[in-house]
């Protein structure tokens, strides 16, 4: 696997590249009223102007109602008992969300690793039970995100809504996997760094769905919320390969491998 790390002279980002000019810098920062160290609570002109901002913003969106007339029904008898189903909707299209941004995610990872894996196999760490890093693998695991969408618009439909349809929930977690599937599309990341934007989205998957069939069983959903832990048990898995493959790479890389085996 190609090294993520490679010492160059021509990366001059740092502070202590330049002595003279950092100097100049802090100093002049120094004389800044107020800096470098503001006192806790009271805002910068930054913050203030983001309060004003938060305060006159108008909510990020609204959870649509229900598309079919048995889930309007459906709906308003659940808020008879004080339960408050929107909630639940939302969260299930933030989880629809996040499985279609999972699925793109892992159909670039599957890229990077055909782009930059030769030889099919990464070999597993010595003395872990890892399995190495295959491509078959990766589709099991893309394919199972896919399923997971798929039972998500499923459960949308059932409850009556349009699984099409964009909540709030869902509309921040777009935001959220943006950078996710941004680091993996970067042509210049290796696997290991795409690994690791996989490893942050599996961590979100796993509770996610814990969450996700917390809500179902407050829902009386029993079939659904058993589905739901189905499908948490696949992110699990998911999570256990992905961590493996990404600590394996890193201290491969590191040495500590090597002198592991030693
Ligand atoms: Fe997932
Ligand atoms: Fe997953």
């Amino acid at each position: 696997m190609e090294p993520s790390t490679q010492v160059s002279m021509k990366n001059r980002t740092g502070l202590q590249m330049s002595p003279v000019q950092s100097k100049e810098m802090l100093e002049t920062v120094e004389g800044i009223e107020g800096l470098p160290n503001p006192p806790e609570g009271t805002g910068t002109a930054m913050a203030e102007m983001r309060l004003e901002y938060i305060n006159e913003a108008d909510p990020l969106g609204t959870v649509p109602a229900p598309a079919s007339a048995k889930g309007m029904v459906k709906t308003g008898a659940k808020m008879l008992t004080g339960n408050r189903p929107q909630v639940f909707m939302d969260k299930l299209a933030e989880r629809c969300a996040f499985e279609r941004g999972g699925t793109r995610l892992y159909d670039g990872l599957l890229t990077k690793f055909r782009a930059r894996h030769d030889g099919g196999t990464a070999k597993p760490r010595k003395g872990n039970a890892t399995e190495a890093i295959s491509q078959t693998r990766l589709v099991e695991i893309r394919d199972q995100e896919m399923q997971h969408f798929q039972l998500l618009a499923d459960c949308i439909e059932q409850m009556g809504g349009d699984p099409t349809a964009q909540t709030p929930s869902a509309d921040t977690v777009g935001v959220q996997t943006m950078g996710l599937i941004q680091t993996i599309s970067d042509p210049r990341t290796t696997l290991t760094q795409s690994l690791h934007a996989a490893l942050a989205a599996e961590l979100i998957d796993v509770a996610g769905w814990e969450l996700l069939a917390e809500l179902a069983d407050g829902m009386g959903q029993k079939e659904m919320a058993k589905r739901f832990r189905e499908a948490l048990q696949h992110e699990n898995e998911h999570l256990r390969s992905i961590r493996s493959w990404y600590e394996s790479s890193v201290l491969q890389e590191s040495g500590s491998a090597a002198r592991a085996k030693a």
